[in-house]
């Protein structure tokens, strides 16, 4: 049977080149890879800083972390962000176990994105103001977040923009790319996204202090962070100024409570490999979106299928059922799972939906209808590089067979 992945990863002759020269370099952790990697990373998106960590949830902690450390930068451990309810559970569990308080609003049922709109309506409700420090939109599967507008709206109330950007490699908003529109921004290189590398993550910035604080924040807060460490040859400038004990040495000297996020050699290569063929997979995913839609148009009265956007690097291909009475999404995804293609559930609404912020159920119960509505009846499947045209053919053939059968 012919198999359609959510998502692909090729291991060609480039990938495992890459691989062995880490290997042959006698160097595994962090290294002279993962600065090549940020050097092209910061040049790709458009910033000036990136800082490469292990995941993307790592990089949503330590960017919060870092902004959190910044004098320059009113956000406060324990403050409220504003940011979706749909979306995959990392953005909220990193604002949580960082110390934050998750504020959900209801997004478009087209995009499923924040808008400008309800989080404007939220921030004129509320009584509560100062305990707000920054929004956190998510560019979910690949669509751009209204940012001009949202930066707008947090420029008035005095907050912070920082883009989950994790899903949106490549994203063009206003001839910009996602991930450098606000203060900071993360991506996630987890191997279901449009950049792999099997796992690693990245903090995007044009702040500099922030940039340095997130390389002293994924090293457990030590005082280093040169970009390659220069004590062989003699040099090193925390030494040379640090003004307390004669003897000691800034690798332990740590002056921030962090983490250990950092990313390997391994990682850095494998996503130096596909960040060559970036374009290529933007493109190659937004020419099936086209297919699978003209291909599937037929079937708007049941399916609202991905809306199309020329600018947008899509994750995946979304769908939502509209008539879920006439037509189940259980039903429809089981009936495409046996018939080999593969579904992902459109993540939930997190308070009303997801098991671990049940305590939040009641409080949300019936205030976000488009995300319930999204989180229970939103589905994708596939749409990437390496499925070729046969395989989008037989994804039409297979649904059409499909919802035949369940109209039969
Ligand atoms: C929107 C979003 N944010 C954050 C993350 C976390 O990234 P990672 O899986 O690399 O930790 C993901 C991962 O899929 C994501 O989709």
């Amino acid at each position: 049977m012919r198999r359609i992945f959510v998502g692909d990863f090729k291991i060609g002759e480039e990938e495992k080149r890459a691989v062995n020269e880490v290997l042959d370099s006698g160097r595994i952790s962090e290294g002279a890879k993962v600065r090549e990697f940020e050097k092209t990373f910061a040049e790709y998106v458009g910033t000036e800083y990136a800082v490469a960590v292990s995941s993307g949830t790592a990089a949503l902690m330590a960017g919060m972390a870092a902004i959190i450390h910044h004098e320059g930068i009113n956000v406060k451990h324990g403050t409220k962000v504003i940011t979706t309810p749909l979306t995959y559970i990392a953005t909220s569990n990193a604002l949580v176990t960082t110390g934050f308080d998750p504020v959900y609003v209801d997004v478009d049922p087209e995009t499923f994105l924040i808008t400008p709109q309800s989080i404007k309506e939220h921030l004129e409700r509320v009584d509560d103001i100062d305990r707000y420090s920054f929004i956190l939109p998510v560019h979910l599967m690949g669509y751009p977040c209204d940012m001009d507008e949202i930066n707008k709206i947090a420029e008035r109330y005095g907050l912070v923009t920082f883009e989950d950007s994790a899903q949106a490699h490549g994203t063009v908003y206003k001839g910009k790319k996602t991930g450098s529109l606000s203060l900071l921004s993360i991506f996630s290189f987890y191997i279901a996204h449009n950049i792999q590398a099997g796992e690693m993550g990245i903090v995007v910035t044009n702040d500099a202090k922030i940039a340095r604080l997130i390389k002293k924040i994924k090293a457990h807060g030590r005082m280093c962070d040169c970009p390659i460490c220069q004590r062989s040859q003699g040099k090193c400038p925390r030494l040379k100024n640090y003004k307390g004990e004669e003897d000691f040495d800034p690798r332990f000297a740590h002056e921030l409570i962090g983490y250990n996020f950092k990313a390997m050699e391994f990682q850095a290569a494998l996503a130096i490999t596909q960040m060559k063929k970036a374009d290529w997979i933007a493109e190659r995913r937004r020419e099936n979106v086209k297919y699978l839609n003209e291909g599937l148009k037929g079937f708007s009265d049941v399916l609202q299928l991905p809306k199309f956007m020329d600018t947008v690097s899509y994750l995946a291909y979304p769908i939502v059922i509209k008539d879920p009475q006439r037509f189940s999404r259980k039903k429809l995804r089981q009936e495409l799972e046996e018939r080999g293609i593969e579904t992902r559930p459109l993540f939930g609404c997190i308070p009303t939906q997801q098991p671990a912020y049940s305590h939040l159920k009641k409080e949300y119960e019936g205030k976000l209808p488009n995300a319930d509505y999204l989180g229970k009846n939103g589905f994708y499947i596939g749409c990437h590089q390496y499925l070729e045209e046969e395989d989008l053919a037989y994804i039409v053939r297979t649904f059409k067979e499909v919802i035949d059968k369940a109209a039969g």
